[in-house]
């Protein structure tokens, strides 16, 4: 059975999906959901789901990455996950925690990569007028959002849509995504997964 780590910043709602996910005979669970902000609302709703949750706030940290780092490492050697899975995760994390994880690490994306890296990707497909858009589940490397891409889920871009209504549809794919490329991790299966 492989232990899975989730890491988020915020709502979590891609955290419930995947730990929703997680029954019967799927080949992983979730050992450990950690925040780096203590009032992050999706750790309610993981302790609500009976997960482990932890938080590591950022902020007394400073600008030292490497030192907030090390305290979310502390909990995550505690919790031995086989897997980690970032989900809505806001901090950018060094290539020394990266690789510590080289391989195992997960994140989703809402952007078609390679395109849009980075922030603000719904309001880069409209202004770049892109009929459809979606989001990517790729393995985490030192470079942001360019590690190998694991699956993909497309939506239409729709007249009059705004950043948020295109949001809200990707987040929905996303919900569907991400549980069935972590699935496939887990079990060991490769190559691309396009919903
Ligand atoms: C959403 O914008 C999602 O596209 C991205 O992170 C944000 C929050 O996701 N992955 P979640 O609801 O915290 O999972």
């Amino acid at each position: 059975m492989k232990r899975v780590a989730i890491l988020i910043s915020g709502g979590g709602s891609n955290m419930v999906a995947l730990a929703a996910s997680m029954k019967g005979d799927h080949p992983a669970r979730v050992v450990l959901v950690a925040s780096n902000d203590p009032g992050a609302t999706g750790l309610e709703r993981a302790h609500t789901l009976g997960l482990p949750t932890v938080a590591v706030d950022h902020r007394p940290y400073g600008q030292n990455r490497a030192a907030f780092e090390d305290a979310l490492m502390a909990h995550l050697l505690m919790a031995k996950p086989d897997i980690i899975c970032l989900a809505g995760f806001m901090r950018v994390l060094t290539p020394a925690f990266v690789e510590a994880f080289r391989g195992r690490m997960l994140n989703i994306h809402p952007s078609l990569l390679p395109k849009y890296p980075g922030l603000h990707t719904h309001e880069r497909a409209l202004a770049a007028g892109d009929t459809e858009a979606g989001c990517t589940v790729h393995e985490v490397t030192p470079v942001l959002d360019d590690g190998p891409i694991l699956g993909q889920a497309r939506v239409p871009v729709l007249p009059g849509d705004t950043a948020a209504t295109l949001a809200a549809r990707v987040l929905t794919r996303e919900h569907q995504l991400y549980p069935a490329v972590l699935r496939r991790f887990a079990a060991g299966e490769r190559g691309i997964l396009m919903l």
